[in-house]
């Protein structure tokens, strides 16, 4: 997903960070980026017949840098041959066969689709028996050394800070041992073992002395969940509290993040105060905007001092005075409000919703208004959203489908026959597992029958709705399937069939799981082929569940009022199964999603009272897609 005021090319290092950092519009680009990397050193290794040693990590962030040596793999002959791999980490105790198992993980992510040899695979063993954890932890060490060390390791960061699982307090000498997982990171984990009770409490880890020895580092981290560490970690003084900022003391280290991840670097934020800059019209409003914030002052009364005692001395030399500057950002603000999104003829308009709840969480409001405006609202649930079902729901809905059937009178014997194989297939489900096929249809029969009742509280008929169930979506995991080309090609039917005035679909660049990223890029690719068949069409891209859009990005602004909020927060309470408590509510925020929605929302219009604009009770917060 492109960033959408300002666009980051990773042609120069950031300044003002402790650790050389790159930062890439896309997680792909920064992927891609690491790969060549990668490549470049292993081919240069195997033309001198030498191995490349390669410590290895895993959880989200790498998944398309594997990808990326993979199609280097097939597509471009990267041998893999002579490289000898280490992983950072496995969970303890834990089988290789785990479904659960880094072992697995890597099989699935990356060794089963390279030549690598098996017998220069290493990951630390989750099924040691615990007195011999420590010859373990030793002998791993040792065979880091036999290879001659680490050439390149590649590290993810957790919201801890930890790298490997190192988390607070492990000292910059630690070596290969047991530790005991955090809770927030265990909390981060919750969703891919349904549920934080799942768990493994202990991993074996390599130590951040191990690391540091790696002749080059390159730690990787992407989505917005991610940008408040990469700032403490790139900017405060090394800490034992954040073990990744000991990297600031290796010489060769670079930080790679994505613009989500990087969103809060003084290079990003305050850009101004670490040198000269251009002043694009995207950075005099960022500075603006920043401005009457620090200030605590409404825009039209910002004064030339006020810049200068803010070190915009500069802005106010080469596009001042204050009064112009601050007219200026006004008037752009002014212009985001809205209150007639899809104009004033009645149109079709498509909602694209990744789940069957972020429609009415992220524009319920909106879609109150386009409805309320005689336009035609369709929405499309582009996945089921079943495995984010509670087995308890699952479980009371067999209850009623017997108890409906048995009063009317329906097929008693296949009734019989399908409830007993939904028990017992949730009866022998081992904690943490995926379920079977008929439990899946069930959880995703209770979402579309949620969806159907929130859309109708906002007045969108069933006859109105697309259930999609993209093909990535159904691994019945919370692992996906890379989008294909018939996720795409669902998509744009879709949109060929309804011909849109206005698209509109889910902007987050941080939901857990990254279905909304996936989503987004089918729309961004279905969107891209139209185009080139001639259809136009307006794309407007959503935030709420996991983030907000923040003033200086946003674009167009729809204004709640208290009555279009309680409708709102009714439709989103039909949800039921996402409701008191979600399956996968991400690992960061407490409140329920209705709370979210809510409070995001009233956040911005309190951020647009402080500007000195209208005052309005809630706003709904928009940016658009220019890809095509
Ligand atoms: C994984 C590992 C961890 C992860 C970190 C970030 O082998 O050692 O340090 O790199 O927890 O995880 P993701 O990438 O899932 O956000």
């Amino acid at each position: 997903m492109h960033a959408p005021v300002e666009s980051y090319h990773a042609t120069r290092f950031l300044k003002g960070t402790r650790i050389p950092t790159l930062m890439f519009g896309e997680s792909s680009e920064a992927s891609r980026h690491v790969a060549l990397m990668i490549e470049s050193l292993i081919r240069q290794n195997n033309s001198a017949g030498k191995p490349t040693v390669l410590g290895l990590a895993t959880g989200s962030t790498p998944i398309g840098l594997y990808r990326e040596l993979i199609r280097l793999h097939r597509e471009e002959n990267l041998d893999f041959s002579r490289v000898i791999t280490f992983n950072l980490d496995e969970y303890y105790p834990m089988p290789p066969d785990d479904e659960h198992s880094y072992h697995l993980w890597m099989k699935a992510h990356f060794f089963d689709h390279v030549n690598l040899h098996p017998k220069n695979i290493h990951i630390p063993s989750g099924t040691i028996p615990p007195d011999q954890i420590e010859d373990h932890a030793a002998q791993f060490e040792e065979k880091i050394r036999r290879a001659g060390g680490i050439d390149f390791q590649i590290l993810g960061i957790g919201r801890t800070g930890h790298i490997g699982f190192n988390e607070p307090g492990s000292t910059r000498q630690s070596r290969t041992r047991l530790v005991s997982l955090d809770p927030v990171t265990r909390r981060d984990a919750a969703s891919g073992f349904f549920g934080i009770e799942n768990v493994p409490q202990q991993a074996l880890t390599m130590g951040v002395g191990t690391i540091l020895e790696a002749r080059q580092i390159v730690i990787m981290a992407f989505g917005e969940h991610k940008a408040d560490i990469v700032q403490k970690t790139i900017e405060h003084e090394p800490t034992d509290a954040i073990t990744a900022s000991f990297l600031q003391q290796h010489p060769d280290a670079t930080f790679i993040v994505d613009a989500a991840a990087g969103s809060k670097l003084a290079a990003v934020r305050t850009p101004w105060k670490l040198g000269p800059v251009q002043w694009t019209p995207a950075l005099i409003r960022r500075a603006v905007l920043w401005l009457s914030f620090a200030a605590e002052k409404p825009l039209l009364l910002l004064s030339d001092d006020d810049f200068r005692e803010h070190e915009l001395y500069s802005l106010l030399r080469e596009h001042g005075p204050a009064s112009k500057l601050a007219r200026k950002v006004f008037d752009e603000m002014s212009n985001t409000i809205c209150t007639r999104p899809c104009g004033q003829e009645p149109k079709t308009v498509l909602v694209f919703s990744p789940h069957p709840d972020d429609d009415v969480i992220s524009m319920g409001g909106t879609i109150i208004h386009l409805v309320e405006q005689g336009h035609r609202v369709h929405i499309a649930y582009m996945t089921s959203g079943n495995i984010a079902v509670f087995d308890h729901d699952a479980l009371r809905f067999k209850d009623f489908v017997a108890e409906f059937n048995e009063r009317f009178g329906i097929d008693p014997v296949k009734t019989k026959e399908v409830t007993d194989r939904i028990t017992r297939a949730l009866e022998v489900k081992k904690p943490g597992s995926r379920d079977e096929e008929d439990v899946l249809h069930v959880k995703g029969l209770i979402r579309a029958t949620e969806a159907r009742a929130a859309a109708l509280s906002v007045g969108i008929p069933p006859g109105q709705l697309e259930f999609m169930d993209m093909p990535f979506y159904r691994t019945g995991t919370i692992a996906k399937a890379p989008i294909g080309p018939e996720d795409v090609r669902i998509t744009q039917e879709l949109i060929a069939r309804l011909q849109p005035a206005q698209v509109y679909m889910a902007g987050d660049l941080s939901d857990p799981h990254g279905t909304h990223r996936v989503c987004a890029d089918a729309v961004f690719k279905a969107l891209a082929l139209l185009a080139k068949e001639g259809f136009k069409t307006e794309a407007w891209l959503y935030r709420g569940a996991w983030e907000e859009w923040e003033p200086h990005e946003v674009e167009r602004v729809v204004p709640i009022n208290p009555d279009e909020m309680e409708r709102k927060k009714l439709a989103i309470f039909k949800h039921q199964s996402q409701k008191d408590r979600a399956m996968f509510p991400g690992g960061y925020d407490d409140r329920e999603f209705w709370q979210r929605a809510e409070e995001r929302n009233r956040h911005t219009a309190q951020l647009y009272d402080q500007l000195g604009l209208p005052q309005f009770y809630a706003l709904e917060g928009f940016v658009q897609w220019r890809g095509v």
